[in-house]
């Protein structure tokens, strides 16, 4: 006999008779004097087993009174189940009780709230959704290195701790060993030439800086890593650690890039349908009736692709009334970007070339000099999900982009250089795993697809 079945296989593989051990923590426990039904999950499917146990046994006394959340190894024969809703059964003839857990458990047998279960964020992977949520979670992540694998892309690590904020907007977490309480002032500044690194540095916003230097020399590249952003926002779709996937091409134009992040999300909408089926059936079942037949069409369908311009346009036409300002120049909100994508569209939606003023310093200025060629993914009930960019190339219009802005030139001297020799059309993009995980689980709050959310004021666990 194998020394651990895991209950997936064990209610997938095996045939009735087999003997086998499995080990788990209890969902439910119903005990008679004579008989006990005891639910058994061990995270690898969204399915318990179903033990019975009987009186036989040693310890059934013990065994009867067990609860919601203890761990238990259990040995016994595979039936055939006289239940409804499912084919095996396990009867149990040994139960080892490994971990007991008592009344005080704080997930009973119950539905409990997402904001309830984010305080006991140390037990709730023990729950059906969570752990439907973090099983597409890995089977995702795994998903992405496979695609670029696939089409030749290389996979480089990009460095967590940096000095350059790649998107200009301040949101640099500061990394620091001077004593906060007698920081080193010149001229009643901070001097960081003290600090460890000798300059001021942070936790990076994106790798892709780092990223487009390995596209200029492997042509296609790509990061999968953290991703940290200060920013105050505290919405659903915000968390200031966050994990984000970076592809970029060389010789590759804005259309190129949007064709690679169409055929990047299509291929993920059919990973999850294909390969995460008992979990997205739970979810189309108890979040979201419209999931499975929403991410079918997107498998299905061409995105839309649609100017900036033309977008407040349709703002402008819109019956709705927003809450911020529509005008050319202003950024989408993302109540615009939702209706977008959910009212005019019904679907995802690319919008491209947005104002200069609105987008980062290494965007590629189009020949109407007044906008970028700029890219966001829209998607109905997330609203932007990818943003990305063909970039800047011409070193003469980088360095002119960056005085306007007041970026610092000197330290991305190396950028820079890039511009210098052999320099190409280059484009790339960035997906928020959490954004993605949210548009194909259906879950509303980003807290709530990711292991332990780090948002304004929290920090637990
Ligand atoms: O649009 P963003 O800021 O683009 C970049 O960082 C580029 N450097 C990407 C590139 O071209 N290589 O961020 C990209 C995506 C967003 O579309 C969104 O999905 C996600 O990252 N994102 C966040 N996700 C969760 N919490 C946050 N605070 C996020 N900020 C951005
Ligand atoms: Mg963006």
């Amino acid at each position: 006999m194998r020394e651990r079945t895991r209950i997936k296989e064990a209610l997938a593989d095996f045939p009735v008779g087999a003997e086998l051990q499995v080990a788990g923590w209890t969902r439910s426990v119903r005990a008679g004097k004579e008989v006990a039904f005891i639910a058994l999950n061990d995270g690898s499917c969204l399915t318990s087993l179903q033990v019975v146990a009987d009186a036989t046994l040693e310890n059934y006394e013990e065994v009867s009174r067990l609860g919601t959340g203890a761990a238990l190894k259990v040995r016994g024969r595979l039936m055939e189940s006289p239940a409804a809703g499912q084919k095996h059964e396990l009867r149990a003839e040994l139960i080892e009780i490994v971990g007991p857990a008592d009344e005080s458990y704080p997930m009973q047998k119950k539905r409990h709230s997402f904001e309830y279960l984010r305080t006991v964020a140390h037990l709730r992977p023990r729950t059906n959704t969570f752990g439907a949520v973090f099983r597409v979670r890995s089977s995702l992540a795994q998903a992405i290195h496979r695609f670029f694998g696939e089409r030749g892309f290389l996979y480089v690590h990009t460095p967590i701790i940096t000095a350059n904020d790649c998107e200009g907007a301040g949101e640099l977490f500061r990394t620091t060993t001077l004593d906060l309480a007698h920081p080193p002032l010149v001229d009643g500044a901070v001097d960081f030439t003290g600090d460890f690194f000798g300059q001021a540095t942070g936790l990076t916003v994106s790798g892709q800086l780092e990223g487009e230097l390995f596209a200029l020399a492997f042509s296609d590249i790509y990061t999968f890593g953290p991703t940290f952003r200060a920013e105050n926002s505290n919405t659903a779709r915000h968390a200031a650690e966050f994990w984000m996937i970076e592809p970029e091409m060389a010789f590759a134009d804005l259309m190129a890039d949007a064709a690679l992040a169409e055929e990047f999300l299509r291929f993920l909408c059919s990973h999850v349908l294909d390969n995460c089926r008992e979990d997205m059936e739970f979810f189309n079942e108890h979040l979201d009736k419209g999931l499975i037949a929403r991410i079918e069409k997107v498998v299905a369908s061409r995105f839309a692709v649609m100017e900036y311009t033309e977008a407040v346009k349709e703002l402008q036409k819109a019956k709705t009334t927003f809450e911020f300002p529509v005008e050319w120049g202003l950024d989408l909100q993302s109540e615009h970007e939702r209706y977008i994508t959910e009212q005019v569209i019904g679907g995802p939606v690319f919008i491209i070339n947005y104002p200069k003023e609105i987008k980062a310093f290494y965007m590629r200025m189009n020949d109407d000099c007044r906008t970028v060629a700029a890219m966001d993914l829209l998607v109905p009930k997330v609203g932007e999900i990818i943003g990305g960019s063909q970039r800047e190339e011409r070193l003469d219009l980088l360095t002119e982009r960056m005085n306007a802005l007041g970026i610092d030139q000197a330290g991305l001297w190396w950028y820079m250089e890039t511009r210098r020799w052999g320099s190409c059309p280059h484009a790339g993009f960035g997906l928020g795993f959490e954004r993605l995980l949210m548009y194909l689980t259906g879950m509303e709050n980003i807290r709530d697809v990711i292991p332990f959310p780090r948002t304004p004021r929290h920090a637990e666990f």
